[in-house]
């Protein structure tokens, strides 16, 4: 267990839990760590660093004292984390090191130069379709992750692609069985025609919840969360598989399990993909796109958890294709599955359907419908043409 300590509640909270206990590894900015090595014992060396953080072990008394060096000392606000284990301590250390660079290495060449390729398919995309899948997604019951429907809305999603891919050899959909609940991820891979091993991917999350606790039985359409999502994904699907879009990269586009109950589908996924060192090139995740709630922002792209030269890329593409208004926000949080690719490593941005101040607030409710979010899916067809650009632009 991590326990993450502001540094005021640290002070306290450390000196009341100070017993002559077992040391504990903790991890600490490598510049405070220096400064106050003079007080510390022979005993506490620094194990291991990455990115300016650095794990050291240190008894009870030890950290007590650390709190009151960062406090009074150095007048720094900040804190430090302790861990159980040095296992735990240095691999917090390389996932932030993984987070920092997925959010400021660049990944490719960003030039936008593939115009008559992309714009003529930009501009099949279709309301119509878009409303017709979003309305058949939010008629299962509900999506939830443990759910009977949940399992059979997935297989749907899979039975949608596969069946608008038929005609194509290179091109695969396939159910991702987690381990831990029964539905399952979507993966559907066109294979790249020159450089396979690069991926380009574009995801969104296929359950829906409703209440904090999910409520398994209750009515759950998650039309905007995130029906949306995962038709914005199909139509793009529909119009590449039309006009037989043959990438030059491996282009990726999954529909995850179970994120609304922690990123779970993802979380494994990423992972999985860092564990075999996949190079993936960018991430687009598609998640509520249906419900315009900004007035002169169309489209909002989420500045942290993310990185930002793709978001910037992204900017030009909207500009470039799309052609509305746009502009940032924050989730403050992982708010959605980019969070599990850029803890992992890899470049993830979020065009998102409002800032969060105008979010909506149907979500997560039984009242999240088509109908709620405005009727019509014609804020959504803004994000299937940016996501149709994204896919050109970065797989050839
Ligand atoms: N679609 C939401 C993410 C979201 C909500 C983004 C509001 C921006 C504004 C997503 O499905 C969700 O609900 N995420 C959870 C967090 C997750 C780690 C369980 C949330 O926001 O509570
Ligand atoms: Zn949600």
């Amino acid at each position: 267990m991590k326990i993450m300590l502001g540094l005021l509640a640290l002070g306290f909270s450390l000196s009341t839990l100070a017993s002559p206990v077992e040391a504990k590894w903790v991890t600490v900015d490598s510049k405070i760590l220096s400064q106050i090595r003079p007080k510390l014992n022979k005993s506490a060396q620094p194990l291991f660093s990455s990115e300016g953080a650095t794990v050291v072990k240190l008894t009870p008394r030890e950290i007590e004292h650390l709190s009151h060096v960062i406090h009074h000392d150095l007048h720094r606000c900040g804190g430090f984390i302790q861990h159980d284990s040095f296992k735990e301590a240095s691999e917090a250390l390389t996932s932030q090191g993984e987070m920092h660079f997925a959010k400021r290495a660049i990944f490719t060449d960003y030039s936008i130069n593939q115009q008559s390729v992309a714009s003529p398919m930009v501009e099949q995309v279709s309301e119509k379709s878009l409303r017709e899948m979003i309305l058949k997604l939010s008629s299962f019951h509900t999506r939830y992750y443990k759910s009977e429907t949940g399992v059979q809305s997935s297989q749907f999603i899979r039975d949608t692609w596969a069946n608008l891919s038929r005609k194509r050899n290179d091109v695969k959909v396939e159910l991702y069985q987690h381990r831990g609940w029964p539905q399952a991820s979507i993966v559907m891979t066109i294979t790249g025609s020159e450089n396979p091993e690069e991926i380009v991917i574009v995801g969104g999350h296929a359950d829906s919840i409703v209440g904090m606790w999910g409520g398994g039985t209750a009515r759950s359409p998650g039309a905007d969360d995130n029906a949306s999502g995962i038709s914005t994904i199909t139509e793009v699907i529909r119009i590449l598989m039309n006009s037989n879009y043959k990438p030059k990269r491996t282009v990726q586009f999954m529909g995850y399990a179970a994120e609304e109950v922690g990123l779970l589908g993802s979380k494994e996924i990423a992972t999985s993909y860092k564990a075999k060192s996949e190079k993936v090139i960018g991430v687009m995740q598609l998640d509520m796109t249906l419900r315009k709630g900004t007035k002169n922002k169309d489209i909002v792209m989420m500045a942290d958890y993310t990185n930002n030269a793709q978001n910037e890329f992204i900017g030009r593409l909207i500009d470039e294709y799309v052609k509305v208004p746009w502009g940032y926000s924050r989730c403050g949080y992982g708010c959605s599955d980019h969070a599990s690719w850029t803890a992992n490593g890899f470049p993830a941005s979020i065009p998102f359907e409002s800032t969060m101040e105008d979010i909506n607030r149907s979500i997560h409710t039984s009242n999240d419908t088509l109908e709620s979010a405005g009727g019509d899916a014609s804020h959504a067809a803004k994000f299937a043409k940016l996501a149709t650009a994204f896919v050109v632009e970065l797989a050839d």
